[in-house]
């Protein structure tokens, strides 16, 4: 076997070669799992071509299984699935495909190995192993994968003019490749994406916002959004993020580029977490800096209220990108708006009442915005940086004294609407809110203690004063 496969992979792959040869049906691996293998990175789905009918395949190869599992096939596209335990296979008859201008989806026909190794994204993508009892294991490489491989370079089989226009998704496959295998992307394949960028709208958007997001999945997800900058793709799908690039100059001050610091807090945000939200928070933490950019004489360049304006940015943008609108946007909206709390706090200001605030407004997601607000330092002075740094520092033991005597991160009122309308005999209406408020404020301003007893005390002083 030309790659190091487990006992299991080999034990399985022993049965779909004992599957097809008594079909009289030649198989092989080929696609992802060969290319991780050379690669050496971890892999579960095997991808098996045969030259014949896949489904009847996969159903020959579940027979020799017991129990045997369930195949899950598809007529329409002459693919099935089975599901092991910790391996998923598919399998499909070799094709030749033929595309329209305006679709993906192309017309499909039976075909040799070349054809279905022609047809393929990338030369390392081509790479096929041989199941068949002739020459078991070998790999056949009929555009130097592997030598793309080693020099660490992706390039398409065939003409890649005709590979991205075909399918335009794989000019996001090539990025993504490139960013996640930290490969070059060979100089005409490159300059086809620019040349077809403007083809990615024929792709749905939730099939780039998945390319989108294994791109942030990445070690370096900058290497990815730089390429997608460069090749033009990111003003197509995603205009708002290129809107941050470049440094405008008024009076010879400067401002710095917003999208290669953003790119940088994204760099600097995944070597703290693998969290994808928390992730996506960092790409959007600036997002409205282009759109509240001011000029101020004698000040500077101001970016006053983009924390606010990014926040409301965010449930559009998440749209406009096929992402979840539910508590996934709002975890991202809400340190979005937060970003600048922490380390606006500076050594004067750090009083109990502001760090109630913080731990209050931020609350279960405390860590997650003090993970941001670390990644958004990128400062190149030092003496900045330290002093940040510093104040920061601060900031966290403050807050750590704070929330061990008050608890405010996962705060409940002591006294609940319920209480206001049981004790005053209310119906619901503005005044319970406006009472429930006033608690509230006077605890997070330290005017009172947290508590059940002071909370009460405090109610029915201002119940009174309110003629209750
Ligand atoms: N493929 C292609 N064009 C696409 C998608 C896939 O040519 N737009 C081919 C490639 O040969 C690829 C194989 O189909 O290797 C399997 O596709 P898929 O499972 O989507 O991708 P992988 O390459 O396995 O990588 P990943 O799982 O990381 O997406």
């Amino acid at each position: 076997m030309y790659i190091h496969c487990s006992d299991q992979e080999l034990v399985l792959l022993k049965k779909i070669a004992a599957a097809a040869e008594a079909l009289d049906m030649p198989s092989f691996l080929i696609g992802g799992f060969v290319r991780d293998k050379i690669i050496g990175r971890p892999t579960k789905d095997m991808d098996i071509v045969c030259i014949g009918d896949g489904i009847e395949l996969a159903h020959a190869v579940a027979q020799q299984f017991n129990p045997k599992p369930v195949v899950h096939f598809f007529k329409n596209f002459g693919t099935a699935q089975i599901k092991l335990a910790n391996i998923d296979l598919e399998f499909v008859g070799a094709r030749k495909e033929s595309y329209s201008q305006d679709s993906r989806n192309p017309v499909v026909l039976a075909g040799t190995l070349e054809d279905d190794q022609n047809r393929r994204d990338f030369t390392i993508n081509a790479l096929a192993i041989s199941l068949n009892k002739a020459n078991y294991g070998a790999l056949i490489d009929p555009f130097n994968g592997i030598s793309d491989i080693e020099h660490q370079v992706l390039q398409t089989p065939l003409d890649p003019n005709i590979t991205f226009s075909d399918d335009p998704l794989r000019m996001m496959r090539a990025i993504r490749f490139a960013s996640q295998l930290n490969f070059t992307i060979e100089e005409k394949t490159f300059a086809a994406i620019l040349q077809n960028a403007d083809r990615i709208k024929i792709v749905s958007g939730e099939r780039i916002a998945d390319e989108l997001n294994k791109i942030l999945c990445c070690k370096k997800p900058s290497v990815g959004f730089d390429l997608l900058y460069k090749s033009s793709l990111l003003k197509i799908i995603f205009p708002q993020m290129v809107e941050l690039a470049g440094a405008e100059y008024i009076d010879g001050k400067g401002h710095k580029d917003n999208f290669y610091h953003t790119l940088q807090v994204v760099d600097n945000i995944c070597a703290h977490t693998d969290d994808l939200w928390l992730r996506w928070a960092a790409v959007l933490h600036d997002i409205a800096k282009p759109a509240t950019k001011k000029f101020e004489v004698g000040h500077g360049w101001t970016f006053h209220g983009h924390e606010v304006l990014g926040g409301r940015m965010v449930p559009k943008i998440f749209s406009q990108l096929k992402l979840p609108q539910n508590e996934k946007m709002k975890f991202v909206r809400k340190l979005v708006e937060l970003h600048l709390r922490p380390i606006s706090l500076t050594k004067d200001n750090i009083t109990d009442a502001a760090i109630r605030r913080l731990l209050f407004d931020a609350g279960e997601d405390f860590d997650a915005l003090m993970t941001l607000c670390s990644a958004d330092i990128t400062s190149k002075n030092k003496q900045k940086v330290k002093r940040f740094l510093e104040n920061f520092e601060m900031v966290r033991v403050r807050c750590a004294e704070v929330e061990a005597s008050d608890q405010l991160r996962n705060w409940q009122p002591p006294i609940t609407g319920e209480m206001i309308m049981e004790r005053f005999n209310l119906p619901p209406g503005r005044i319970i809110g406006d009472l429930k408020n006033a608690i509230r404020e006077a605890i997070l301003d330290g005017d009172i203690p947290n508590n059940y007893d002071a909370a009460l005390d405090f109610m029915l002083k201002k119940a009174a004063e309110l003629g209750l």
